[in-house]
């Protein structure tokens, strides 16, 4: 094992009424100025913005709305919100809704405190932000985790690139799974194979023996199938959901990556595809996933058949067999979940052209059983048409 530093201060109100009781705790603590981030308008079908809005007006705050945050948030989104935080003075973010909300307002948060270009500083000058206006995350919708780490997935439409940023850590989350009631069946699912994804990406990293963090980790993996089953069976099942709300933070609150250097190629892949093609990050997963791993199995048979035999039940003797034998559950499970196996049916642009863009640009991860050529990943992509 590795060793590791564990701090972890972002604190949790789970359960029925957590947005109440996170809001009367914290409001005190949120200053006067909140702006109050989400994104196309489910929070406010949903019910949620008018509770927050009248608790925040209740408490005397004055509420600065930033709406319209898209999915896969955009560069441009995250300048157009750093710079209403500014004129503002905002001093504090409040983010009501996904992956795509939260890591917005990571970044908007960073750069309303930073004079120079975000991009600039982090990518070129290789700097890391150390102010941030202080931010609360209010999750609609579970699967990325997004509200329990500080890093941020922005795509640079201008470069194509979807890449990692360093940004805000929230103050506290508020995680209420009776809100993803209204989130739409198939964006539900994807969102729990995103948590099923990050679980495995942490999971076939390094060490690649048995260790404590593993194990902790394929628990949660056979948790995340076991619900995701009943989801699919009783789509509005609040105990399952709630089952898969605290998966998706579990996998992405730092606890399955302790003492290990983890793999993340399957999304520095889906990353790339989804920069060119605007789909679905669960979805993308979903795809990549077999076709990834039927190429990495056989560097370490090994660690691959452990996973197979303790999460999908694998009984050949033979490694790489069972390695195979997990593979194909995972990708019988996607299409039982009714996930898209194939970009085919993602209905999205899987052009030679389109992949080989995507197979030169994603990043290469140091966690990979195995450094992938650009030529490999190219075939990978044409394995997952
Ligand atoms: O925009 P609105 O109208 O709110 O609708 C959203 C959006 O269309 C809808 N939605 C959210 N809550 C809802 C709801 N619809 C009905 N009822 C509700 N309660 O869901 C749609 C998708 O939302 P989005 O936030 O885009 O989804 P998700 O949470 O899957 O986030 C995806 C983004 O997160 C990044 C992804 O790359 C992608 O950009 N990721 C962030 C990570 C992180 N920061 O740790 C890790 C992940 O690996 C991932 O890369
Ligand atoms: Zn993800």
């Amino acid at each position: 094992m590795q060793s590791f530093t564990y701090d972890y201060p972002v604190k949790n109100y789970f359960g029925a009424g957590a947005v109440e009781q996170a809001l009367a705790a914290e409001m005190p603590r949120m200053g006067s100025v909140v702006m109050l981030a989400y994104g196309g308008g489910s929070v406010k079908r949903a019910g949620v913005y008018d509770k927050v809005v009248e608790a925040l007006k209740g408490a005397g705050k004055t509420v600065v709305d930033f709406a319209g945050i898209m999915p896969n948030p955009t560069y441009e989104k995250c300048l157009e919100g750093a710079a209403l935080a500014r004129h503002e003075h905002v001093d504090f973010v409040l983010a009501v809704g996904g992956g795509s909300v939260f890591d917005c307002c990571k970044v908007i948060s960073a750069q309303a405190k930073l004079s120079e270009d975000i991009d600039h500083y982090e990518h070129v000058q290789g700097k890391v932000p150390t102010e941030f206006i202080p931010m609360g995350c209010i999750v609609t919708l579970s699967g990325t985790g997004a509200e329990q780490n500080n890093g941020a997935v922005i795509t640079n439409e201008a470069t194509h690139v979807k890449g990692p940023f360093v940004g805000a850590l929230a103050d506290w989350a508020a995680l209420d799974p009776a809100l993803t009631l209204t989130v739409p069946h198939a964006q539900f699912m994807s969102g729990a194979y995103d948590t099923l994804s990050h679980c495995m990406e942490s999971f076939f990293g390094t060490p690649r023996e048995a260790n404590v963090t593993d194990d902790m980790n394929l628990a949660i993996q056979r948790n995340v199938i076991r619900n995701m089953r009943v989801i699919a069976a009783d789509d509005q099942n609040l105990e399952a959901r709630s089952e898969l709300v605290y998966d998706s933070a579990m996998a992405e609150n730092g606890m399955l990556k302790i003492g290990k250097v983890t793999d993340f190629q399957a999304h520095m892949i889906q990353h790339q595809y989804g920069a060119y093609t605007h789909t679905n990050h669960g979805f993308g997963l979903a795809v990549i996933h077999p076709a990834l791993y039927r190429h990495l199995a056989p560097e370490a048979p090994a660690q691959f058949a452990r996973w197979a035999r303790e999460v999908w039940g694998a009984t050949a003797e033979d490694d790489l067999a069972a390695a195979r034998e997990g593979i194909d559950a995972l990708q019988a499970f996607t299409a039982e979940m009714g996930l898209p196996t194939t970009f085919a049916e993602m209905e999205s642009d899987a052009s030679d052209d389109t992949l080989r863009k995507v197979a030169d640009t994603a990043i290469l991860t140091g966690g990979c059983v195995k450094k992938l050529e650009r030529d490999e990943i190219f075939q990978i992509l044409t394995e997952c048409r």
